[in-house]
């Protein structure tokens, strides 16, 4: 018995296959009902106790080997596609799906790419900051209700840690470490405890823009921002400057762009005035540069502040900001062409 089952191991082993049909032909011979290895287990009733154990493991190592063969050759012969399923070698290669830029993204560097056309460089601050850079030293009186808990993500109460509201907290940041002159935007996360809907989240992108030097004046804040509107919307647009306050500017302006998708004229997106607000901006407030450490006499600035989102809803009418977060392909796919 030890023998006969020597032999079919030799045969076992050395077997192999063209075709998926061998293989089949081949578990038939050995391990089918009336298959040589099904016989010998029939045979093994017959051996003496003593040898059992032996045969018995012998036997089942033949009975594993067979199995293991037949199954290494069918998937050999299965995917190397001599079975029976034929591949197509003329088939065209699948093209390579390549991934898109965020629209957010995108419009964060062509509004980087304008500014550093006029000489602004990147600075870029902490999302986890504390009350002084984003409050205090921007001039927010003590009782301001942008500190409230309604609009600010609190982490600690003291020492004070929160998540910056705005990206003006890298104006603080830079006017500390360097001096004038200075021109740089700051792009960045920020965060504002808000109920989310079609148009608010509790996190956006801002940027923040800010020019100090001698003689800096409110014409060439104006020049800078016609200059980014253009660039950012088309040769035809226009911007005006309304009135308004921010504590860390004086005096502030609202700046609007005439609505890029009625040319002015009227329609849904600019709610029939002709004009779209795209950012907030002034002269940055004397007692800013004094708590930063420059010479309020000598020295002027503007400052602007914009946010992506907003500039990315105008720039493709997009009508809701949620899903600019979703990561929801069919929207990312539509920026495909953009770089
Ligand atoms: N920080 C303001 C905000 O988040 C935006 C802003 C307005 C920034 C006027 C400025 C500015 O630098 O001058 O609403």
């Amino acid at each position: 018995m030890i023998d006969k089952i020597k032999t079919l191991l030799n045969e076992v082993n050395g077997f192999n296959a063209s075709s998926l049909q061998d293989v089949e032909q081949f578990r038939i011979k050995m391990l089918s009902k009336k298959g040589e290895i099904s016989a010998l287990f029939e045979e093994f009733r017959n051996v003496p106790v003593e040898q059992k154990k032996e045969v018995g493991l012998k036997l089942n190592e033949l009975k594993n080997a067979a199995n293991e063969k037949i199954s290494m050759l069918k998937t050999a012969l299965e995917t190397s596609g001599s079975g029976k399923s034929e591949t197509d070698l003329f088939l065209p290669a699948e093209s390579m799906k390549l991934g898109t830029r965020h629209p957010i993204s995108v419009v964060r560097n062509q509004i980087i790419e304008i500014f550093n056309r006029l000489g602004f460089v990147i600075s870029e601050g902490p999302e986890i900051e504390d009350d002084w850079h984003v409050f205090s030293a921007l001039n927010f009186p003590e009782e301001h209700p942008a500190r409230d808990m309604q609009d600010t993500f609190f982490i600690e109460k003291s020492p004070d840690v929160l998540l910056r509201t705005h990206t003006s907290s890298v104006q603080v940041r830079v006017m500390e470490n360097e001096k004038p002159p200075i021109r740089t935007i700051s792009p960045g996360r920020v965060f504002r405890n808000e109920a989310i809907s079609a148009r608010a989240h509790c996190i956006f992108h801002q940027v923040e823009g800010l020019y100090i030097d001698e003689n800096v004046s409110f014409a060439d804040l104006k020049q800078t921002l016609m200059y980014f509107a253009k660039e950012m919307f088309g040769e035809n647009t226009q911007i005006r400057l309304r009135p308004s306050y921010f504590p860390f500017t004086e005096p502030s302006a609202e700046v609007d762009i005439s609505c890029n998708l009625c040319g002015g004229k009227g329609c849904n997106m600019c709610k029939h005035t002709g004009w779209v607000e795209i950012m907030g901006c002034g002269m940055v407030d004397p007692n800013v540069l004094e708590e930063c450490k420059i010479d309020s006499k000598k020295y002027t600035g503007f400052a602007f502040g914009m946010g992506i989102e907003r500039i990315t809803i105008l720039k493709y009418q997009i009508k809701d900001i949620r899903l600019f977060f979703e990561n929801d392909v069919r929207f990312l796919k539509q920026f495909e062409s953009a770089l």
